[in-house]
């Protein structure tokens, strides 16, 4: 804090939903960011409901937080609308004037065109060929849909602006790290680069107002659609171990692998982690469900963190340890760190 930028550190769905609705409640922030686009789903469980949201910032949680879309994004706008409405955010939602607009012609190209649907394996949600037409320079900008218009903003200048008078602003990244069109496993990635550096570039941040870079690593790698992976399971291999997900967005299988320490290493590299976050902790130790004292691990699981924290040299400072909200052991809360 004031500005935190959390990013997965595999291929997606670590659970950066989970961990920016808990920092959102925890740090009570001022302002939240999202960006991408509604090709991520992360999943919400918060006063017994499931959200499983595809544009809204996941911090909607806190009530008091402005949530905001990035000039980055690109929107969906009926799945905008309908967020909003589910999360009963229109008095704080705000979105970048020079965001893009996905059209049902982009959805219907990414779901018909095989080197995407078949090949790479996308979710079919139309933003790789909403951001060609964006490079095109044709695409429609969220000042010119009239729906949108009560929250249309600034979010470079509300972001800076907050920063500069010491405000808490987290900036809530998509994907990961090796589904970056930079840095990922080309050409098995998405449409946009996905790390920090990134993700600020789409908000309008610079690089010296950023404090914290958390890197969300899952304890074991999921990947959903084509593209390596290494030390892949088989599907029974995964059902054994209990690690059986489905995609938020496409309902797919999500293909898994144990957690990968070279991954999460150049991960490290290419976000400047200054903290780790590790989700799921109990789908490898079931015992460990719901525990929110890092005292009461058991001694596998500490092991488990330790080894991880002392090869990447960098804290490990929230464990996640099931999927609701406060299913979390919070190192920063007990003073570790
Ligand atoms: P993308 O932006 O699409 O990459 O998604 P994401 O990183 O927000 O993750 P997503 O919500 O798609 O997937 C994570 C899954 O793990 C969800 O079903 C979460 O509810 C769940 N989850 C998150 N943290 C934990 C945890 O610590 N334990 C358990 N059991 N489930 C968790
Ligand atoms: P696209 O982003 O829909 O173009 O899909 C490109 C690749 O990124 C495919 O392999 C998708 O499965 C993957 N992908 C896109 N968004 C997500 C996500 O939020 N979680 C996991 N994988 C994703
Ligand atoms: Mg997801």
């Amino acid at each position: 804090m004031p500005l935190t930028v959390v990013v997965g550190g595999f291929f997606g769905d670590e659970g950066k939903g989970k961990i920016v609705s808990y920092l959102a409640l925890k740090d009570k922030i001022d302002i939240a960011v999202r960006t991408g686009s509604v090709n991520a789903g992360h999943t919400v469980v918060w006063n017994n409901n499931t959200y499983k949201l595809r544009m809204m910032p996941s911090a909607f949680t806190y009530e008091k937080a402005r949530l905001l879309i990035a000039a980055g994004a690109n929107i969906n706008v009926k799945i905008l609308l309908e967020e909003i409405e589910l999360t009963k955010t229109h008095n704080r939602i705000g979105v970048d004037a020079q965001a893009s607009i996905i059209e049902e012609h982009h959805i219907q190209e990414d779901k018909t065109d095989t080197h995407l649907s078949k090949n790479i394996g996308t979710t079919g949600q139309g933003v790789g060929p909403a951001i060609a037409d964006r490079v095109r320079r044709r695409s429609k900008l969220a000042r010119d849909i009239p729906e949108l218009k009560p929250y249309i903003t600034d979010v470079a200048l509300e972001v800076n602006r907050a920063l500069e008078d010491g405000k808490k602003v987290i900036i809530e990244g998509t994907q990961a790290t090796f589904l970056s069109l930079y840095h990922g496993t080309y050409p098995y990635v998405t449409g946009r680069d996905t790390i920090a550096s990134a993700v600020c570039s789409e908000v309008g941040v610079g690089p010296k107002k950023v404090d914290e870079v958390l890197v969300v690593f899952k304890s074991y790698v999921t990947r959903v659609g084509e593209g390596p992976l290494e030390n892949e399971l088989t599907p029974e291999e995964i059902e054994k171990r209990g690690w059986i997900e489905r995609a938020t967005v496409t309902g797919r299988i999500r293909r898994a692998a144990p957690f990968n320490i070279e991954y999460a290493k150049r991960a490290v590299m290419l976000n400047s982690a200054t903290q780790i976050a590790i989700t799921k902790l109990d789908s490898i130790f079931p015992e460990c469900r719901g525990i929110r004292r890092y005292q009461d691990l058991t001694k596998e699981a500490k092991q488990f963190i330790r080894e991880i924290e002392e090869q990447l040299k960098v804290p490990i400072t929230l464990i996640g340890t099931g999927p609701e909200v406060y299913d979390i052991i919070d190192l920063r809360e007990e003073g570790v760190y």
